[in-house]
């Protein structure tokens, strides 16, 4: 595409074989992805994982060492960063406070010398539902109010490729989360590319068609939101996109369609179209919402896995709905979320319970058990996933 000229719709991402290495250090390590025309895509991983160095490798701000990137078909690895159809939204939104709303929209096409460019910045900003304030400073709008215009500044230049770096950071919760709903309206309306980058989960499962989560330079799994959440493939995606039980065993038996796993003496199917490995020590888990506390030991049901007895050790109730913590001798802690269906809940710190979940809702992971430490040491997108459960929590106890 030649530089200047507005794009009609997205163009093709392709990143191959992409490296990255600063001295001393490899922030990206054969990065590989394909993101078609007119998709929203996020790049979702924890801080210093490598997605702003990602997006800058693609805005030309950055070289690869090695790998080339295309857009659009077209090579632009050796391409200057003004020459590539793409602009970039960061999270620092700089306005010029001198100029009006729409000025600074339109200030990009007057220097391109591209025509109607008030005309141009009107309708931009008429996208962003900020046209009534074009001729306001950016000093005289709220933060999110700025945060459009960036957005509005970026989307006047069509760009076939639109580059998002945390771009609702700066945003209270309840504004960011409208402004996520904007976007991808936006988006769906314009019909550019975009790619998002984001270390909130959520954000990305609310926007995105395809998520790519990040782990230290890597992509560990890329598919619809969905499937992503359902069927994680790596530990790291089990935890970092939502909360996971996982337990470790060894495969006892196989059936045509069903993998049997010991975990300490208690026995858990996992559908064989379910499981990524199907022999050897495993590890297999369930998220918490799929899990039903039962006060006394259910009866056998050849549909459903069952674990316990365990005690209840941590009870708390969040309105919507309530997680309970179950120590399970020989297996750990268990982490349930039941909806609040009745008044109060409905066990106790102390109480004795069983915990069972229906087979087809678990999952056994690619992961080899032996070189867990990957992921064991990566305490911090724990954290990260700690952080976001609470906040959000705070947010549905203030709706
Ligand atoms: N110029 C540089 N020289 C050396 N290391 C760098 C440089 N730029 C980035 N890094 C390192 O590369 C890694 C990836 O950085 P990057 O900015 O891409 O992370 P990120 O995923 O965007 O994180 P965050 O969510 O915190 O913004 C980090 O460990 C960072 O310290
Ligand atoms: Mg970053």
């Amino acid at each position: 595409m030649a530089v200047g000229a507005f794009a009609d719709r997205g163009a093709d991402l392709e990143l191959v074989g992409i490296e990255k290495r600063f001295p001393g250090f490899t922030a990206i390590e054969n990065l590989n992805l394909t993101i078609p025309a007119g998709s929203f895509f996020a790049l979702l991983g924890p801080s210093g994982c490598g997605k702003t160095t990602t997006l800058r490798l693609v805005a030309g701000l950055e070289e690869p060492t090695n790998g080339r990137i295309l857009i659009g078909g077209t090579d632009v690895t050796n391409q200057k960063s003004f020459q590539r159809p793409v602009n970039t939204v960061f999270q620092s939104y700089a306005l010029f406070p001198h100029m009006s709303v729409l000025e600074n929209v339109a200030f990009g096409l007057r220097r391109r010398k591209i025509g109607d460019p008030v005309a141009k910045a009107h309708e931009a900003l008429l996208l962003v539902e900020l046209d009534h304030l074009a001729h306001r400073k950016p000093q005289q709008l709220s933060g999110g109010q700025q945060q459009r215009v960036a957005l509005a500044r970026a989307i006047v230049n069509r760009p076939a490729l639109l580059l998002l770096d945390e771009p609702l950071g700066a945003l209270d919760l309840k504004l960011r989360r409208q402004m996520q709903l904007e976007l991808k309206t936006i988006q769906e309306e314009v019909g550019l590319t975009f790619l998002h980058v984001t270390h909130d989960q959520e954000e990305a499962m609310t926007m995105a068609d395809t998520i790519a989560v990040m782990n230290k330079g890597r992509i560990e799994q890329m598919g619809e939101p969905q499937q992503l959440y359902e069927l994680p493939r790596t530990a790291f995606v089990a935890n970092f996109l939502g909360q996971s039980n996982l337990f470790t065993g060894p495969v006892v038996s196989t059936t045509s369609t069903a993998i049997a796993v010991d975990v300490s003496g208690q026995k858990i199917v996992v559908p064989l179209e379910r499981a990524h490995r199907v022999s050897g020590e495993v590890t297999i888990g369930v998220r918490p919402e799929k899990l039903t506390l039962h006060g006394e030991a259910p009866s056998d049901d050849a549909g459903r896995n069952l674990m316990g007895p365990g005690t209840v050790i941590d009870v708390s109730f969040s309105g919507v709905s309530t997680q309970y913590l179950v120590a399970v001798p020989g297996v750990g802690t268990l982490v349930v979320f039941a909806q609040n269906m009745a008044f109060g809940p409905a066990a106790h710190v102390g109480a004795q319970v069983w915990l069972s979940w229906n087979v087809d809702h678990g999952f056994g992971l690619d992961d080899d058990p032996a070189d867990s430490p990957r992921f064991e040491a990566d305490l911090d997108t724990k954290t990260i996933a700690q952080q976001r459960r609470s906040s959000l929590l705070t947010e549905l106890e203030g709706a």
